[in-house]
């Protein structure tokens, strides 16, 4: 199974993050405090994106009715969502971020 490259570790600071598809998941990654962490983006209550959507600590916001998810677990934090949303392994190596769909 291959890693997919995100950017350069330079391109995603602190709070920023990145998009990428391996194969047709869509995965974010968050840069929060210089931990990186990659998960599905796609709500579990409606299918929003998670990207793009308010970042608190380790919190992201759907932007759609309100559910929060934490990066590192997945878990859903909130109504209106009740499942997790995925979590995928990231790698930082020779300056840029990795990850992959290990389901695939
Ligand atoms: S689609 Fe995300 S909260 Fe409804």
């Amino acid at each position: 199974m291959d890693w997919v490259k995100v950017c350069a570790t330079i391109d995603c600071l602190p709070g920023e993050y990145k998009v990428v598809f391996d194969g047709d998941t869509a995965i974010a990654v968050y840069n929060i405090d210089g931990q990186f962490y990659a998960i599905e983006d796609v709500c579990t209550h409606d299918g929003g994106e998670l990207a793009g959507g308010p970042v608190d600590g380790f919190s992201v916001e759907c932007i759609r009715h309100g559910a929060k998810f934490d990066v590192r677990t997945g878990e859903a934090l909130c109504a209106p969502a009740y499942t997790p949303t995925v979590v995928f392994p990231v790698k930082v190596e020779d300056g840029a971020v990795f990850t992959r769909d290990d389901r695939n």
